[in-house]
C-alpha cells in the first residue's frame, strides 16, 4: 500500500518543509490537488506550485486535476514536473484522447470518478490507465467525512481492474484516516490519499503518515 499525502492540508507558507516531513514519514507519493473554481467550488494551485514541489522532493508527484478542460493544461503540469496526471471523467469530452495525450507527454495517466459517477463510465478506458481514482468525498475541500459507500465501490473497481488484467493503481481520496484505512485497503485500494489525517496529526505529519500505515495492516 502506498500513502500519498495531499498537500492541500499543508502549510503553504512552508511548503518545501511540509513536503520534506511527509517524505521523512515514509510517504511514497505527494498528492497535489489542483482546483479551478469551476469544476469544483474552490481555487487552489497551478503548475507554478507543482514546479516548486518538484524542486522540493524526488517523490512522484500525483497531480489530481479538479479542473474543466484539462486537455488545455496537461502539458503545463507535465512540464512543471507531474509524474502522474489524473483527470476527472466528468470533465472530459474525449477521455480516451486525453489519456493518450498524457502518455504522449511522458506522464502516467489517471482517471478520477466523483462519488455519483458510475464505474461503467470508464470501463472502456481501463486498459489504458495507470491509475483509477475513486473519490470518497465530493471534491473541492480537505477535511470532509468519508462517504461509506466508497468502500463497496472500491471493491467493484478492484474487480473490474482484475477482470481486464489491469495493473493500474487503485487510489482512494477523501476522508481517509486511521479509522477506515484498513477496510479501504482490504477492499482493494493500493494507494490512499490523506490530507487532514496526515497534516492534522497532533504529533506532526511524519507521525500522521506512520499512523495511517500502521492502522492499515498492510
Ligand atoms: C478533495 C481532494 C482530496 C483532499 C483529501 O477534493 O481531492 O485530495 O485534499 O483531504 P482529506 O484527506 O483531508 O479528505
Ligand atoms: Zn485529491
Amino acid at each position: 500500500m502506498k500513502i500519498a499525502p495531499s498537500i492541500l492540508s499543508a502549510d503553504f507558507a512552508r511548503l518545501s518543509d511540509e513536503i520534506g516531513v511527509i517524505e521523512e514519514g515514509g510517504a511514497e507519493w505527494v498528492h497535489v490537488d489542483v482546483m479551478d473554481g469551476h469544476f469544483v467550488p474552490n481555487i487552489t494551485i497551478g503548475p507554478l506550485i507543482v514546479d516548486a514541489a518538484r524542486r522540493s522532493t524526488n517523490l512522484p508527484l500525483d497531480v489530481h486535476l479538479m479542473i474543466k478542460n484539462p486537455d488545455h493544461y496537461v502539458e503545463a503540469f507535465v512540464k512543471a514536473g507531474a509524474d502522474i496526471v489524473t483527470v476527472h471523467q466528468e470533465a472530459c469530452t474525449h477521455l480516451h484522447r486525453t489519456i493518450q495525450k498524457i502518455h504522449e507527454l511522458g506522464a502516467k495517466a489517471g482517471v478520477a470518478l466523483n462519488p455519483g459517477t458510475s464505474l461503467e463510465t470508464i470501463r472502456d478506458v481501463l486498459p489504458y490507465l495507470d491509475l483509477l481514482l475513486v473519490m470518497s468525498v465530493n471534491p473541492g475541500f480537505g477535511g470532509q467525512s468519508y462517504i461509506e459507500a466508497s468502500t463497496a465501490k472500491l471493491g467493484r473497481a478492484r474487480a473490474m481492474l482484475d477482470e481486464v488484467g489491469s495493473d493500474a493503481e487503485l487510489e482512494v481520496d477523501g476522508g481517509v484516516g486511521v479509522s477506515n484505512v484498513e477496510e479501504i485497503v482490504n477492499a482493494g485500494a493500493s494507494v490512499v490519499v490523506a490530507g487532514s489525517a496526515v497534516y492534522g496529526h497532533p504529533d506532526g505529519a511524519a507521525a500522521g503518515v506512520r499512523a495511517i500505515r500502521s492502522a492499515s495492516g498492510a
